[in-house]
């Protein structure tokens, strides 16, 4: 029976997922690394630090900057990160999302955030829809990030829930692995190939189809 359904925020949610990659790519390009859609796609659902090591890496820079730097490299990011935040509204969730919180909070079924962003909390007041949220798990909760499945195994015990019980729902491949791993139903956001690869269960090109009659007929087959 489904008893709770884990979101990951960053384009599932709204569209952060591209302001992450106007801010990295800002960023690259300053220090001189060219820096494509292509790529992008490697550092959804990966942490800041692990997201800068691949920059890096791919720059064949790793060994350029001291650790002190790179944090400072980071933090660049993070606040033109956080200053595209601050145009953020209620209305930049996706289509569909409010529409299924509602959804899940009128049939019970307790609502998780499995993100690896830190900007995670200030996302969801900005949006309006802490409230409909029973557990936030902080990134730093956890010892592996994605795609390991420690943040999503611990929405599930932070709701007193097991794996079997959920339903998981990602925009990122290391997102869906860590579904997979953790033994839930995984639901992917975006292109039915590129998800079906990563081992999606279900997947959604629109966050309009998620619609809890739908994720619940497939849920149960
Ligand atoms: C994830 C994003 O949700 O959060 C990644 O998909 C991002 O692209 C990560 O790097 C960390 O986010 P933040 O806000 O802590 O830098
Ligand atoms: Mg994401």
């Amino acid at each position: 029976m489904l008893k709770a359904v884990i979101f990951d925020l960053d384009g599932v949610i709204t569209d952060t997922a591209e302001w992450h990659y106007l801010a990295w790519r800002e960023l690259a390009n300053r220090i001189g690394i060219d820096f494509n859609r292509e790529f992008n796609e490697e550092l959804k659902g990966i942490s800041r630090m692990e997201s800068l090591e691949k920059i890096l890496a791919l720059g064949g820079k790793a060994d350029r900057y001291s650790e002190t730097e790179k944090i400072e490299l980071a933090s660049t990011k993070n606040d033109h990160y956080v200053q595209l935040l601050t145009q953020m509204k209620p209305d930049a969730i996706f289509p569909g999302i409010k529409e299924l919180l509602e959804e899940l909070k009128a049939n019970g079924v307790l609502i998780g955030l499995a993100s690896a962003s830190k900007n995670a909390p200030a996302i969801l007041q900005s949006l309006e829809i802490t409230n409909y949220f029973q557990t936030v798990v902080n990134p730093d909760e956890v010892e592996r990030g994605k795609p390991a499945p420690d943040i999503f195994l611990r929405a599930a015990e932070k709701l007193a829930v097991s794996p079997a019980e959920c339903i998981g729902i990602e925009d990122a491949t290391a997102g869906i692995t860590a579904i997979k791993d953790a033994g839930m139903y995984a639901v992917g956001v975006g292109t039915i190939e590129k998800m079906k690869q990563a081992g999606a269960d279900l997947v959604v090109e629109d966050t309009q189809e998620l619609v809890l009659s739908v994720l619940l007929r497939e849920f149960n087959q």
